[in-house]
């Protein structure tokens, strides 16, 4: 679970714009605050500002408006290396005629530390990523995986108060990413350090994060915690980009006691959660997740609309089943129910009905 963080603007992105060309803005109007010891993700499709977001943080992009604060401080003109920042990017980058212990040094040596002072916070930072007795090896005597800790390591040895990341994961295996997202994730918590972390992978931003802000073309759609980001996704964007998802699309005919009837294009009326439509008479694409979704008519509210469905296939996959339907012109609307004793196993060609309660579907933008 991510832990609850106060919001106290260690690091604030305030009004930030950014342009390479003078002319398209990819950072369009950016405010974000960000607490000491949170780990915040900034997730988006590749080219939605997010690697431009994280320079300008490191130094190496200036902002073209707007101010970047660290600590209360703005640090437009302080150079990249004076900010105290660790960074670990998907080219780890490590120098290939060094040792790892070297590699790790070097930061400390920039530092002007001593060598003995070097020589413990570098074994205690190998440590801290199980690769303790690999430190006379050089880069290419280690896996993908190896060098990657060690890049860790070497962003985190200085013991900075603040580190940046992006994707760093991005060149490792499934199950390697998947067992770091968590290895990254302890360390960050056991040190209590900040961490910016970008990538465009959704598991991993909600695996890792206590907030995720959502980029689209140089904005943030949304920023809540992974839970919120899911359960209450606040646009079609947002909905459609963080986990599965089934939209429908309609008319408002109206809204009452916090519900809106919505009449689907093939003249179907469904129930849904108002959250940015208003009146009657508004397009709108409704949201519901694929395991929202009942075939079993007698566990919702009673004067609930329900849709008849046509089954299109029915796959067994062990703990759940995953239904997919055609529902009102949708011909990939998904439906995930869990694999229990009782659960009837439907056949492609078959009617079903189903339905929702109107708080889990939500009305979002056409
Ligand atoms: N150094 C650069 N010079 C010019 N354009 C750039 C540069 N870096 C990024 N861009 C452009 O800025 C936009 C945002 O890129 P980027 O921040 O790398 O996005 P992301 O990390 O989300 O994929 C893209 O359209 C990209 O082509
Ligand atoms: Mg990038």
């Amino acid at each position: 679970m991510s832990k609850t963080v106060t919001d106290d603007g260690f690091v604030v992105f305030d009004r930030v714009q950014k342009s390479y060309d003078g002319e398209t803005l990819v950072v369009k109007d950016l405010n974000l605050s960000i607490g000491k010891g949170e780990f915040l993700t900034m997730l988006g499709p590749s080219g939605s500002g997010k690697t431009t977001c994280l320079m300008m943080l490191a130094g190496f992009e200036t902002a073209t408006h707007g101010d970047i604060l660290l600590d209360g401080k703005p640090i437009n003109n302080i150079s990249p290396h004076k900010r105290g920042i660790g960074m670990v990017f998907q080219n780890y980058a490590l120098f290939p005629h060094m040792t790892i212990a070297e590699n790790l040094a070097f930061p400390l040596e920039v530092r002007k530390m001593s060598k003995s002072d070097r020589e413990a916070k570098v074994a205690r930072a190998l440590d801290m990523v199980q690769m303790g007795s690999f430190g006379g090896r050089r880069p290419a005597q280690l896996s993908g995986g190896q060098q990657q800790r060690v890049a860790l390591s070497r962003a985190l040895v200085f013991e900075p108060d603040l580190v940046l990341m992006d994707e760093p994961l991005g060149a490792l295996d499934k199950q390697l990413r998947e067992h770091m997202q968590f290895e990254i994730k302890h360390i960050a918590d056991n040190l209590g350090i900040t961490v910016v972390y970008v990538t465009h992978d959704q598991t991993e931003a909600l695996t890792m994060s206590d907030r995720v802000a959502v980029f689209e073309d140089g904005r943030i759609q949304q920023l809540a915690p992974p839970d919120q980001l899911y359960e209450e996704p606040q646009n079609s964007f947002v909905a459609q980009f963080i986990g599965e998802n089934n939209t429908l699309q309609g008319v408002v005919k109206e809204i009452n006691k916090g519900i809106a009837l919505v009449q689907l294009d093939d003249g179907s009326l469904i129930d849904a959660k108002p959250v940015n439509v208003s009146k009657p008479g508004e397009r709108t694409q409704v949201s519901i997740r694929p395991e929202r979704v009942e075939f079993d008519m007698s566990r919702l509210n009673e004067g609930a609309h329900t849709l008849k469905a046509e089954v299109l296939e029915f796959i067994y996959m062990g703990d759940i089943f995953r239904t997919r339907l055609r529902v009102a012109g949708n011909d990939n609307f998904i439906v995930k129910t869990r694999n229990a004793p009782d659960q009837v196993r439907l056949q492609p060609g078959q009617t079903v009905e189903i339905g929702w309660q109107a708080e889990d579907c939500r009305a979002l933008d056409a």
